[in-house]
């Protein structure tokens, strides 16, 4: 039917950023971010958790779950707004260090919906090649983009990274379909300059460098109303009542969006798989991870239909229906 995910795995940095010690750093409290976000903790990269570190480690993991080694790979896609350099991308890197020498790779920038519009290339890459082996991994250090004076937010945001192995198989079971936005003319409410221009001729007014800027009443309002849309749209489309989706694997942005979309679409909260509280958003890679999370607490059975979903910068969004 499409392509399935034959491996999954993780990596999250060792540091521990607490809500506690955000209050020595910027004028807050624990009360307030946990009733504002539902984030307790999240993990910030130290010396040696690079991007590119943080999902080779994940990529290994996720490997070594599939069985499938390195010179298997034909292809390294990295969804991430937060490499080390513009230039090579954050899968060249990877490919590097796995040594995954027949693999061609780049990255993907959506945001955070960077893995599920790269599960969307990947899925129509392994239905047109059919018998190849792709890597797919979302990781951010999303820790190198945030100033850490701006308490609106430093809140908010974690390093980490999550992969899959994803292969074609002619079965009923892999990505079912997927209902993919992007709004451009919104891009001003959350964005993140590069460094500034070496060209004077090409403007860059006002450029603060590399920080991540963000109007987050007008985010979460239309976070919730996006991701709903897409979700009701893929559903009618695929002919899918909500009843029958077994696990709603949400971008992990915060508490407040996942209550307000899950109240508006009305599906059990048991259903909605929530990480958030330990890790904060970690942009691109927050689905992967919790993808890693429910399938080695034994959460996903075959069968098993779930519903992706995502909201982030761009604004890009949308919904992607799996059958385990
Ligand atoms: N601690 C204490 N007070 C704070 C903090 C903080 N960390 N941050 C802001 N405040 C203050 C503000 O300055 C403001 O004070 P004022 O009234 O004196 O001006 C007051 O709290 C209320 O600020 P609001 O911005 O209105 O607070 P709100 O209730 O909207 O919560 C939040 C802010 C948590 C950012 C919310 O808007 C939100 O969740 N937005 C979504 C943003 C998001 O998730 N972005 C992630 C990227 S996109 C994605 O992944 C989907």
């Amino acid at each position: 039917m499409g392509a399935v995910i034959l491996g999954t795995g993780s990596c999250i940095p060792e540091r521990v950023l607490s809500n506690h010690d955000l209050e020595k750093m910027v004028e807050t409290s624990d009360e307030w971010i946990l009733s504002r976000t539902g984030i307790s903790t999240r993990h910030i990269s130290g010396k040696g958790e690079q991007t590119y570190q943080l999902a080779t480690n994940a990529a290994r993991r996720a490997m070594e779950m599939a069985a499938v080694s390195a010179d298997e790979i034909d292809l390294i896609v990295v969804a991430t707004i937060s490499s080390h350099m513009l230039m090579p991308s954050c899968a060249c890197f990877v490919q590097n260090e796995l040594a995954a020498k027949k693999a061609f790779a780049y990255d993907v920038n959506a945001a955070c919906s960077g893995f599920l519009f790269g599960l969307d290339n990947v899925d129509k890459y392994l239905r047109a090649e059919p018998g190849k082996k792709v890597l797919l991994i979302g990781a951010e250090t999303l820790s190198s983009r945030t100033n850490y004076q701006d308490r609106n937010t430093c809140i908010l945001f974690g390093d980490g990274a999550g992969a899959v192995v994803m292969e074609y198989r002619n079965e009923d079971r892999g990505v079912v379909a997927s209902n993919l936005f992007s709004d451009g003319a919104l891009w001003n409410l959350l964005y993140m300059h590069t460094a500034p221009s070496c060209n004077p001729d090409i403007e860059q007014p006002d450029n603060p460098g590399a920080h991540i800027l963000m109007e987050g009443r007008e985010v979460f309002k239309y976070a919730v109303k996006a991701m709903e849309g897409a979700i009701r749209d893929l559903l009618e489309r695929e002919q899918v009542d909500l009843g029958e989706v077994s696990l709603m694997i949400p971008h992990q942005a915060n508490i407040r969006i996942l209550n307000k979309l899950v109240s508006r679409l009305g599906i059990n909260k048991e259903k909605v798989f929530v990480n958030v509280q330990k890790y904060g958003n970690t942009s691109a890679a927050s689905i992967p991870i919790v993808l890693d999370e429910a399938n080695r607490e034994g959460r996903l059975k075959p069968n098993d239909l779930l519903l992706v979903c995502s909201f982030g910068g761009g604004f890009t969004w949308g919904a992607t229906l799996v059958k385990w």
